[in-house]
């Protein structure tokens, strides 16, 4: 969502006369979009306009966006010195005003405010982090209000857009030669738009189900979506995926513990019972689905019986890939005045154990494909090696293969030879 943000913020100043600087030194006006799902990542704010302040001779002005940007608001400006505005996550659509306020009358400007009615979603070609894949917010905001999580409080309730414009948004890209599209949002398949809009011709279970079927009949070559609530998980969700070629074959579907218990103290609002019911859907299908997840260990009041509960359901599950985090505190949030008596060197422990066991299982999981052709799209130039290329299989698995440069932009069958690490690696390319 964050790169999100700041492509559309590209694409906005971009469209009022401001150049994207080429490269730090030169930039008069430096945005550091924040996030502050974690205490981490919050610090980083901190050394960041430090380096800024510190490296550069001309002193360019330095606004700040995104979560850390709402939740501190005005007090950045006593807190760490330097920043000349702050820009809240729903008024990004208003960056140029805030350069223009520190321009005409000095520092301290901030805008805190909502989005406006007529917000432009769109994202000029030029300021996408892909020229071949492009990310469709189709939801902001979260209502869940699981304990532990800031996000409701830094990105507010939840608004869906409306089907008819996530369309035509996809049939743009579509003929700019975008071949993938990822339709995000906190949580997507809570989508529930107040009109129907785009969606009269597509029948589902869900709205969600409804706007995955009207996205894959674009034709776009690729639909991703990304991130899944389990309890708005509705098995429709796995019959529209059957249905369409185009609709990729990966979910991935946040557990984060595999204790009822800690589900509960959580406000997850779903069990593990429902979970794996939802598993076992997803692996019913006929296709191949990836299965990624997120997971917190260490959440206050977690016993070793409930950690071992999670690593019951992570060997259950088989996920084909983890984010594992050590629960991090987030002053706001409910779970915050609750005594964390997990300490740090436990939550460590916990967090070696489960990913040493997490890797074991996908490391099994990855041989599955060797051997097997998968379809690719070719993003990039392989960081590794110049002779190869890189980019996802239709499962969001990292794939680096021997080709042309031509290839970018063309989705081949790759044959997987190998498996490193966390990525695949193939060659007998041929054009799909
Ligand atoms: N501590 C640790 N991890 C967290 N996440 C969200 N809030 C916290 C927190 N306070 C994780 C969840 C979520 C992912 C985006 O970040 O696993 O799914
Ligand atoms: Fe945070 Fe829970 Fe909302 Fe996800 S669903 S953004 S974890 S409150």
């Amino acid at each position: 969502m964050n790169v999100s943000d700041s492509e559309r913020v590209a694409s906005s100043l971009v469209s009022k006369g401001f150049e994207i600087a080429p490269d730090e030194d030169s930039a008069d006006v430096i945005l550091l979009n924040t996030c502050s799902v974690r205490e981490k990542a919050e610090h980083k704010l901190y050394t960041r306009v430090g380096q800024v302040r510190s490296s550069h001779t001309k002193k360019p002005m330095i606004g700040v966006m995104g979560c850390v940007a709402q939740l501190e608001g005005e007090t950045l400006f006593n807190k760490i010195s330097g920043i000349d505005f702050v820009i809240g996550t729903q008024a990004v659509g208003r960056v140029t005003r805030a350069i223009k306020s520190v321009l005409d009358h000095g520092p301290g400007f901030s805008d805190l405010g909502e989005r406006e009615a007529d917000y432009d979603w769109s994202v000029s070609f030029p300021q996408l982090h892909s020229p071949y894949v492009a990310f469709i917010p189709i939801i902001e905001g979260c209502n869940k209000f699981c304990t532990y999580c800031i996000v409701p409080f830094s990105r507010g309730r939840e608004r869906s857009l409306p089907a008819s414009d996530i369309v035509r948004n996809v049939l743009q890209l579509r003929s700019r030669g975008v071949k993938e599209v990822h339709l995000i949002g906190q949580n997507v398949n809570s989508y529930r738009p107040t009109t129907d809009s785009g969606l009269e011709t597509f029948p589902g279970k869900t709205p969600f189900s409804r706007l995955l079927r009207a996205v894959a009949a674009t034709g776009i070559e690729r639909i991703k979506f990304n991130t899944s609530f389990p309890r708005d998980f509705h098995p429709d969700i796995v019959d529209a995926i059957d249905e369409n070629e185009n609709l990729c074959n990966w979910v991935h579907l946040p557990v984060q513990s595999g204790s009822n218990h800690v589900l509960k103290r959580m406000r997850r609002l779903h069990s593990i019972e429902r979970y794996q019911k939802i598993i076992d859907k997803i692996r019913s299908s006929e296709r191949d689905i990836s299965l990624t997840t997120d997971i917190i260990v260490g959440f206050p009041g977690e016993s070793r019986s409930d950690f071992e509960d999670t690593i019951k359901l992570v060997q259950y599950c088989k996920f084909d890939s983890a984010y594992i985090f050590k629960y991090s505190p987030r002053p706001g949030t409910p779970a915050y005045e609750i005594t964390d008596d997990v300490s740090l060197e436990e939550k460590t422990r916990r967090f070696r154990e489960l990913e040493r066991i997490q890797r074991e299982i996908q490391t099994a999981n990855l041989q599955r494909y060797v051997g097997r052709s998968l379809s690719v799209l070719a993003e990039k130039r392989s960081a590794k090696s110049k002779d190869d290329l890189s980019g996802h299989s239709t499962c969001h698995r990292v794939v680096n293969f021997r080709g042309d440069t031509k290839l970018l932009g063309s989705v081949v069958d790759v044959t997987i030879t190998e498996v490193k690490s966390n990525s695949l690696y193939g060659k007998g390319v041929t054009a799909a």
